[in-house]
Formats: structure tokens, C-alpha cells, sequence
């Protein structure tokens, strides 16, 4: 599906490992995050709505408490038979998840991390002994290695190397989210996983957001649109994103409050760029993040926002999505998603399938959640669309599901019937999970 949203390019200087002063701030940043009060905060974001599996339970009780303490994720990245698997961290931080998942590969496998901040990496590559002698492996499987996740190449990770891709919480920090996606796609097998945990928005965040340090190093001013999420991922070529877990962000830190509300109202008087808006009638709808409006309080808002909807998404689309109309209400909502996604051959499978699950996955002999709405018990015979046989049939899970091919052709579901299901709010909701905004910053409330 071709996208209609226009974003802004990499702020890299091409060629090099000169940093734009976003990825600075981000360093400082997170260099800075070592008191004890801002590491209780984020902990609240490591809540989680899926049960841990006891190899993970395990592994986490074995990491090092100094690399626990610096853990700044929103998620928990660790996907399924995971052994001799060689898998990639993008935004290592700390190297928590780099230690779970070492633990998880076993000595077969290989994890490496890459983070740009100095601080984090050489905090991290301390305790690649500890963990190796905890996980009784004769050789350390772990490697930290500083970078930035836009240039994999630069970092010599080559093209179709790695099994599994994770991050935790970083692609919101990063500007150019396109170029990220597009090289964990390079770097990955066919039959690889993306499997990542980040901070989502119910909408386009405006580029009033993205000026201020706070906003953007929190996450809340780079956290992608959740559905420009799903077509950027759809344009590299990976198979539609599953949605695995999800939980509200609830954001009770008051000055972050006041600065996002702060910011939305100066929504219209955002720097943009003309030149990616088209002119409708008085209105410049502009591609995803450069909306102009004649003022928030216009008599013609209901108006506007129709547009911008049927700029995003078409007629059709819009007409199967009347209760969006009622999000634009200025307020910009957060949710942290876990989503895993396949490098597939393409085209490779067309029809429907019947599937059975042989409970061979290890830790999940009952049954195996691909995700949050596909769930397969063991030795029942179900049918799955063609995708998800695709999935079955080509990547790591394949010894694990007798598959049997169908004639029938796959009902094409719409793209928007699809991207339903995939919101991380409709599936917070529906578990009803929510997290405490991980706020790093201490503002001197009672919070
Ligand atoms: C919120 S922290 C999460 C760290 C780690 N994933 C965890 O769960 O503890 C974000 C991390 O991403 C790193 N980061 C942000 N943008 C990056 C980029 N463009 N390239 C490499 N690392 C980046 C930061 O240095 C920081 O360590």
C-alpha cells in the first residue's frame, strides 16, 4: 500500500558518524539518566501485558543489578526459541535485553548490541564476563558495539546476517524511523523476525513536539502515528506488523502534561514546510506531520480534521473510520506496543491454509500466541489467511506447524479492516493494561 505521509529525512550527515543535534540530545540525555529517582520512574514502564515465560523469568533473575538499574525500556523484546539464534538490539542501552537474550540464544547463539551513547555501551561491555560466566558458557556470545541504528553498514552488520531484530523503546527517539526499519529489513534473513517494543501515538504528534528536548528524549515527540507505523513497514517489504502486547501510557508527570497540551495548542503555529501541503480549498493539508490550520479554535475545525482524514486515508478509508473524527481533540494519547514482523519472500504464499500446532515451541507446550489475536492450541487443526501461513512456513516457527495448503484464494481483507485490529490502544483496551508514563525527568512534584 503506498503511503501518503511524508517524513522528514535523515538528519545524519550523509557518509558519516556525525550526529544531528536531535541524536545529541538523546545522548546527553540518557548519559545523564544515573540517579536513583530517575531510574524508579522508568521502572514503572517495564509493566507488562503478556505473561513472562519462565526461560525469561529465569534470565532475568541471573542480569547484573547494575545493568538492571539502567534498564529504560517500555517493553520486554524476547521472542519465542530463541536458541542458536543470532539476533541484533537496536538501542542496546544498559544491555539488559542483550542479557536476557544471550541467556535465551544459549552458546550456539550470538546477541549484539548498538547504542550511539559512550556511556551506556561501555557501561554495558562491563559485564559481558559476568553474564557469560553466570550463564556457564565456555565463550562470551555478546558484543556491544557503538553506533548509530540508522547506519547498521557503518557498524559492518552485514545484509541478511541476522535471525532476529529487537528494540526497546529507541526507534521513537530517532528522527528518521524509515531508515531505521529499512536497515533492520537489510540486515535480517529471509524468514527473520522483527520483534520491538516502542512508544506509539493515537495520532500525528505535532512538529511543535519535536522541538522540545524534554518531549522528544521521553519519547512523546518523536512516538510515531501508530497507523503511519504500519504503512512505512508495509512499504519495506515486511509482512503486516503483528500486534503482540500493548498498554496506555498514562502521563502523570504535570509538566510533561502542560508541555504536550501547551504544545498541541501551538499546533498551528508550527514551523512547516508548504512545499509537502497541498492547497484544499483554504486549508493546507499537509502530508502527516505539516498541518496548518487557520487557527484551533476555527469554526471550520470539524472540517479540517475531514480533510486531513480523507488526505491520510482516502474515501473509503474514511468512511470505515467515522469514531477517528472524535480523536482529534488535540490531545495526543500514548500506548507502548509490541509488534513482531517477518522478512518474507515474497509472494510467497497466496491461498488460505489449515495449520496445526505440534507444541514443540519451547516454554509454550499448551499453545502458541503468534500474537495478540492469533493463538493456536495444540493439535488443533485451524485455517489462517495466507500471510500467516507464510509466517508458519518460512521463518523459525515452520518444524513447529503441519501445514496443509488450501485452494481457496485469501479473503483479501481491506488494508483499514486490518490496521483495526493492529491499534495498540484498541488492544490496551481490551486488556486493559496501562503504564505510569516513564518520565526520566525529576520537576520536583509528588509524582
Ligand atoms: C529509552 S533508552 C532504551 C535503552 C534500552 N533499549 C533499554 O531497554 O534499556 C534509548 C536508547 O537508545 C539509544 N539510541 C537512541 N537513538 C539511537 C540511534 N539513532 N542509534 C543508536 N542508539 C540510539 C540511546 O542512546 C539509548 O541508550
Amino acid at each position: 500500500m503506498e503511503s501518503r505521509v511524508i517524513f522528514r529525512s535523515a538528519e545524519l550527515v550523509p557518509g558519516s558518524n556525525m550526529a544531528s543535534p536531535l541524536h545529541d540530545q538523546v545522548k546527553s540525555y540518557y548519559s545523564s539518566l544515573e540517579s536513583t529517582a530517575a531510574l524508579q520512574t522508568s521502572a514503572a514502564c517495564s509493566a507488562l501485558s503478556r505473561p513472562l515465560s519462565p526461560g525469561i523469568q529465569q534470565a532475568l533473575t541471573l542480569i547484573h543489578p547494575e545493568v538492571s538499574k539502567r534498564f529504560f525500556g517500555c517493553g520486554l523484546v524476547a521472542p519465542e526459541k530463541l536458541k542458536g539464534c543470532s539476533v541484533l538490539d537496536l538501542g542496546s542501552g544498559s544491555g539488559r535485553d542483550c542479557y536476557v537474550l544471550s541467556k535465551l540464544v544459549g552458546e550456539d547463539g550470538h546477541v549484539t548490541g548498538i547504542d550511539m551513547t559512550e556511556d551506556l555501551i561501555q557501561a554495558s561491555r562491563k559485564y559481558v564476563k559476568y553474564h557469560q560466566e553466570r550463564f556457564g558458557f565456555a565463550e562470551p556470545n555478546t558484543e556491544f558495539v557503538h553506533g548509530y541504528m540508522e547506519k547498521l553498514s557503518d557498524a559492518g552488520i552485514r545484509d541478511d546476517s541476522l535471525d532476529v531484530v529487537v528494540s526497546n523503546c529507541v526507534i521513537c527517539l530517532c528522527p528518521d524511523k524509515r531508515a531505521v526499519l529499512s536497515e533492520a529489513y537489510r540486515v535480517l534473513k529471509f524468514g527473520g523476525e522483527l520483534y520491538f517494543s516502542d512508544i506509539y501515538a493515537n495520532e500525528v504528534v505535532p512538529e511543535s513536539f519535536k522541538l522540545d528536548p524534554v518531549l522528544w528524549g521521553e519519547g512523546m515527540g518523536g512516538a510515531l502515528y501508530w497507523h503511519d507505523f504500519i504503512s512505512i513497514m508495509k512499504e519495506l517489504g515486511f509482512s503486516t506488523p503483528r500486534l503482540v502486547a500493548a498498554s496506555r501510557i498514562d502521563v502523570h508527570n504535570p509538566e510533561l502534561q502542560t508541555k504536550a497540551d501547551g504544545s498541541t495548542k501551538l499546533h498551528s503555529q508550527s514551523r512547516g514546510h508548504r512545499s509537502q501541503c497541498v492547497k484544499r480549498h483554504r486549508y493546507h493539508v499537509c502530508n502527516s506531520e505539516h498541518i496548518r490550520t487557520p487557527s484551533p479554535s476555527s469554526p471550520h475545525k470539524e472540517v479540517y480534521f475531514r480533510l486531513i482524514l480523507l488526505a491520510r486515508f482516502g474515501p473509503a478509508d474514511f468512511a470505515l473510520f467515522p469514531q477517528m473524527k472524535m480523536q482529534f481533540k488535540g490531545k495526543i494519547k500514548y500506548a507502548s506496543g509490541t509488534y513482531r514482523a517477518f522478512k518474507l519472500p515474497q509472494h510467497s504464499i497466496r491461498n488460505s491454509a489449515l495449520v496445526t500446532y505440534k507444541g514443540t515451541v519451547p516454554d509454550c507446550a499448551e499453545g502458541f500466541d503468534l500474537d495478540a489475536s492469533n493463538s493456536f492450541k495444540v493439535n488443533v487443526c485451524v485455517e489462517v489467511d495466507a500471510e500467516t501461513a507464510a509466517i508458519l512456513q518460512y521463518t523459525r516457527y515452520s518444524p513447529d506447524f503441519l501445514l496443509q495448503m488450501t485452494e481457496k484464494p485469501d479473503p483479501k481483507l481491506s488494508s483499514v479492516q486490518q490496521y483495526c485490529n493492529l491499534s495498540p490502544f484498541l488492544l490496551a483496551d481490551r486488556l486493559g493494561s496501562y503504564v505510569k508514563q516513564c518520565s526520566k525527568i525529576n520537576t520536583g512534584s509528588s509524582e
